[in-house]
């Protein structure tokens, strides 16, 4: 299409919300060059997740609607006080592996109100959107769920949050770039506890979800992984008997530990503190204590923190991206298509329905991944 986009083409809305996951930007170039190039539709990008749209549905509808058709692309994404911009070539060019989301993502509270959804609702009908996508994580997906049940609108999820804590996929975006971030700083954590002989406990992201520490363990080659998974919360017991696990595994040779934990595991007592300053704590404990064999060994805690969502998108996610692109477009450009989310399953990008339930064997391949993550750490002898 090498005419201005304007409303008369029906656009489709993009939406990014909730927590940034690397590869957002991959599929907001996925879904403005196969839309304009394949379907010839222009894509209209909202800003700032959900408040975006709530901002835009309290504007005057014509001077929204020049606004927007009078500054395209990148210029409408300078602009201050525009929610919605359509997406030309240019604009998404040069940003496939970046980290973050060029349009901007929020965690909106007031998209809870029915009445502000509701006026949302009629906000893209009069400027005539033909269908939204809502890259995002859970509360996003339950925010484009409503959205199904109040309006006409074709509305498509898709799965982004470096959590994979959405069990109707096998991946979401962002996940595969997350678990590269935490090898490199793994290797990081390893050099110098090497150098120094020391225990380093790194608290990974997650929210309630052992599954990217669970990966990065994997990868990266931790010594131990610490998950939420567990039916019961984790007591002083449990830690001794990892320390005594470390202690082991030192008696056998073992110069260093990097233990990953995720912030969402359970601890009994509760305590408001990251889980990696209680760990690190209970295990100085048990080894200085009295006749231990690794009196001076170190123990040194880190939040890894927000680094898990920034910096390159990993190919495998731009890749994720582009297929997920495609079949959201594809779904929503099909005569009779329907809603739903983008999964991957087996292989294949499906689209599986708002609230589809957790892939019949995603406890079993939780279970898998940490029994292959103890064999991998073992250093048990013949
Ligand atoms: O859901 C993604 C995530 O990064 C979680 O792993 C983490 O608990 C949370 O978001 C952090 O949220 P915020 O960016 O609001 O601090």
């Amino acid at each position: 299409m090498s005419k201005t986009p304007t409303f008369a083409d029906h656009p489709i809305a993009v939406i990014f919300s909730g927590g940034d996951a690397p590869g957002m930007n991959a599929f907001l170039r996925a879904v403005t060059r196969i839309s304009l190039s394949r379907h010839h539709v222009p894509v209209l990008g909202v800003r700032n997740g959900y408040d975006g749209l709530v901002e835009a549905s309290k504007m005057d509808l014509d001077l929204l609607r020049s606004q927007v058709e009078e500054r395209v692309g990148r210029w409408g994404m300078i602009s201050d006080g525009q929610p919605l911009v359509l997406m030309d070539q240019p604009a998404v060019s040069g940003i496939v592996g970046k980290g973050g989301t060029i349009l901007g993502t929020a965690r909106c509270l007031e998209f809870h109100r029915p009445e502000v959804r509701a006026r949302v609702v009629t906000m893209l009908e009069k400027l005539g959107v033909r269908g939204l996508i809502v890259c995002g994580g859970d509360g996003s997906l339950t925010g484009a769920d409503l959205l199904t049940k109040e309006s006409n609108l074709r509305i498509i999820g898709v799965p982004a949050t470096i959590d994979n804590d959405l069990e109707f996929t096998e991946m979401a975006l962002g996940v595969d770039s997350a678990v590269n971030t935490l090898v490199w700083a793994v290797d990081c954590f390893k050099d110098t506890a090497r150098a120094h002989r020391r225990v380093m406990i790194l608290e990974t992201m997650g929210r309630g979800s052992g599954e990217l520490a669970r990966l990065a363990a994997i990868a990266s080659g931790a010594e131990m992984v610490v998950t939420p998974d567990a039916k019961k919360p984790m007591t002083r017991a449990d830690m001794d008997a990892l320390a005594l696990s470390i202690e082991s595994g030192m008696k056998a040779g073992r110069s260093h530990a990097i233990v990953l934990i995720a912030e969402g595991v359970k601890m009994e007592p509760e305590i408001k503190r990251n889980r990696a300053y209680v760990l690190a704590d209970a295990f100085k404990e048990f080894f200085e204590r009295a006749g231990g064999p690794f009196h001076d060994l170190e123990i040194r805690p880190s939040v890894l923190g927000h680094l898990q969502r920034g910096g390159h998108t990993s190919p495998q996610d731009c890749i994720l991206a582009a297929r997920f692109a495609e079949a959201a477009l594809n779904e929503i450009m099909r005569p009779g298509g329907g809603n739903g989310v983008t999964a991957l399953r087996r292989g294949r990008i499906e689209i599986v329905p708002f609230g589809a339930p957790p892939l019949e064997d995603a406890e079993a391949r939780s279970n898998a991944s940490m029994h292959l993550h103890e064999s991998l750490s073992s250093w048990e002898p013949l």
